[in-house]
């Protein structure tokens, strides 16, 4: 049983994708043991709690020291000891302590092709505003481990969406989690919790 702990900031639709996905039997071996918020009074603790997750908040304003937070992120996860850390939408800066010690243990999705519109300065509404912006047909979203790159470690998974003439960033965001990203995290960690994901070097080779 693959034992998971999910890493959030908002909304949680991911999050909720995840859940439902265990739910219906689409993702296997899987048990989410906990949710990490950043953030206060966010609609991803309500999900978690409908759930019967335990979930936790741990915010940078309640430190005054970034490293203090980075200790008791990384305290936290130890405690709930993980096989697999899911960060969905979360819009933390991950302690490069965290990843040393989890190496291609943490996943991330982001709502891009990667390398397009990707790394510093990319998340959120961000990266749709820029992907409208430098007028590209096709865009989608990326499961990939986090390594001590900013959206550098190796792809998972990847799924195109169109963009539509007359979209706005919301309504691509919405396209890209609709038919990206509550699709292929939850089939990533079914491939992860079922042994079908590899990490080869800089590659994840897939045995499917
Ligand atoms: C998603 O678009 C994800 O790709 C990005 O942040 C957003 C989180 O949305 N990293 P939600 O909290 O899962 O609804």
């Amino acid at each position: 049983m693959l034992k998971v702990v999910v890493c959030v900031s908002g909304g949680g639709t991911n999050l909720q994708a995840i859940i439902d996905s265990i739910a219906a039997g689409k993702i296997t071996n899987t048990e989410i043991i906990g949710v990490i918020s950043n953030n206060y009074g966010v609609k991803s603790i309500e999900r978690a709690e409908k759930a019967g997750i335990p979930a936790f908040v741990l915010s940078p304003k309640d430190y005054s020291e970034r490293s203090e937070f980075n200790k008791a992120f990384l305290d936290k996860v130890k405690e709930l000891d993980p096989d697999l850390v899911v960060l969905a939408g979360f819009l933390v800066r991950i302690p490069e302590e965290f990843v040393k010690e989890y190496s291609n243990r943490i996943v991330n999705i982001h709502p891009s092709l990667i390398p397009s519109f990707c790394g510093v300065g990319y998340y959120g509404l961000k990266v749709h505003e820029k992907a409208l912006e430098r007028g590209v047909k096709i865009t989608g979203a990326t499961v990939h481990f986090v390594n001590e790159g900013m959206d550098e470690g190796p792809i998972i998974a990847q799924k195109p969406v169109a963009v539509e003439d007359g979209d706005t960033p919301e309504i691509l965001q919405r396209r890209v989690m609709e038919q990206a990203e509550w699709v292929i995290l939850p089939k990533a960690i079914d491939d992860i919790a079922n042994g079908r994901i590899k990490v080869s070097g800089t590659k994840v080779i897939s045995a499917f």
